[in-house]
């Protein structure tokens, strides 16, 4: 349970951002319109073999939000409802781009709920060129040699370049 009220202001914008794509920007955007502050929170050891380790992935998007100071970044393990609390932040937002995304958040938001129900979910519509990109397709399109220019920010796609060079 909460100890002290939530902070109305700070909302917290989970995922994976394994890399961060130009549908995560425009949710972050939107929130950082709506709540004063917005804390992009990087699940650790989210996936057995990430392209970006949580460090790599904290630091992508602060080098994406740098002139955004109401956007913070952080990680966190376990429980995002413990990690919410913590932040005492008043709001969970996750993006929605399409139907299909609905059965697994309504699954996790009304869970969310159950364990906290102080703690509201907002859903977030990106714009409709983003409707269909996933963390996972550009991570395949990109290995696979396809062009992500312009569906992922101008950084994720160097240190996805980076992160190429080094393969042995
Ligand atoms: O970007 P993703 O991978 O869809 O984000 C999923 C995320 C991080 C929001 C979800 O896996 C999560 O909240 N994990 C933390 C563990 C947890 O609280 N699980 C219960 C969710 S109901």
């Amino acid at each position: 349970m909460l100890t002290s009220p939530p902070d109305g202001r700070l909302a917290i914008f989970p995922g994976s951002f394994d890399p961060l794509t130009n549908g995560h920007v425009d949710i972050i955007l939107r929130s950082a319109h709506l709540f004063e502050r917005i804390v992009v929170a990087v699940l650790v050891n989210a996936e057995k073999k990430p392209l970006f380790d949580a460090d790599e992935r904290m630091a992508i998007i602060r080098e994406v939000f740098t002139e955004y100071p109401n956007v913070e970044v952080e990680s966190f393990d376990g429980l995002l409802v413990d990690y919410a609390r913590q932040r005492r932040a008043s709001a969970i937002v996750r993006g929605l781009r399409a139907v299909s995304d609905f059965e697994y958040e309504f699954q996790m938001a009304l869970m969310n709920r159950h364990l906290e129900p102080t703690l509201e979910t907002v859903f977030m519509m990106p714009a409709e060129q983003y409707t269909y990109l996933s963390s996972r397709l550009i991570k395949e399109v990109y290995q696979l040699g396809g062009e992500v220019r312009g569906l992922v920010p101008p950084a994720v796609e160097q240190w996805m370049q980076r992160k190429q060079a080094r393969k042995p």
